[in-house]
């Protein structure tokens, strides 16, 4: 082996993630945000440094450690988080398990916005670009395999194939966060696995952890074989 290569089902590989929420600022001390602990996310970049990959992570502001071994961006909103996949290409594998903010202010404030006794202002609210979308349709120097994530509470998998086809993904990995299920902000995840030919995986309710190396051991499998 070469001298300071990693070994792994992933080694030579470049793999780009997404992880976290992001912030759109109102004004210097407010903000819009999603909920996400960035567990899952962070979950699978170590999962794939782990596997021998190089791997960027494109993180929003969260409150766990960076993975070890892998090279984290830290970004505060979707235009900041898109910037910086740009910049992290070109990747083999691209996964985008952030849960980014669809809309944003239409204007920061520069000065804290004060109450002044009479009717708050309604807050106007402008589309964010879609990260995932981008680089799925990318026509020149797309990763080979792009994988989505969906957050439903409802018809999960109803969802979750039409939010496929309409990303141009290769594959969506789907869970339910009801707040029932407690996905959000726990140590467990319960997901399905989508492919673009409909096939269908629901695996058991496991720790983010696992689920993190058991779906870079797929992907991984899906770039050997392809
Ligand atoms: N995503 C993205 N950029 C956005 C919105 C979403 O990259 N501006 C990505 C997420 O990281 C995830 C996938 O798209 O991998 C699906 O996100 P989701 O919020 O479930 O889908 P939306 O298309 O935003 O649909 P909706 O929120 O209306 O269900
Ligand atoms: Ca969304």
């Amino acid at each position: 082996a070469m001298l300071g290569a990693k070994a792994g089902p992933l080694a030579g590989r470049r793999v780009l993630v997404t992880s976290g929420p992001t912030h759109e600022p109102i004004d210097p001390v407010r903000y819009l945000a999603n909920r996400s602990s960035g567990r899952q996310g962070h979950a699978i970049a170590a999962a794939a440094a782990a596997a021998g990959a190089q791997v960027t992570l494109v993180s929003g502001p969260v409150a766990i450690p960076d993975p070890p071994g892998v090279a984290v961006v830290r970004v505060e909103t979707a235009r900041a988080m898109l910037a910086a996949v740009e910049a992290a290409l070109p990747a083999d594998l691209a996964i985008f398990a952030a849960a980014v903010g669809d809309w944003r202010p239409a204007a920061e404030q520069g000065s804290k916005i004060k109450k002044d006794g009479s009717e708050p202002q309604p807050l106007r609210l402008v589309e964010n670009p879609d990260i995932l979308a981008t680089v799925a349709r990318m026509q020149e120097g797309r990763p080979r395999l792009v994988v989505g994530f969906a957050a439903e509470t409802d018809a999960v998998l109803d969802h979750a194939r039409a939010k496929l086809a309409r990303k141009g993904c290769d594959l969506l990995v789907a869970n339910d966060v009801s707040p029932a299920g407690g996905v959000m902000g726990g140590a467990a995840n319960t997901v399905h696995l989508l492919a673009r030919d409909g096939a269908v995986e629901t695996w058991p309710t496991l720790a983010k952890d696992e689920v993190g190396r058991r779906l870079v051991a797929r992907f991984a499998q899906i770039l050997d074989a392809g």
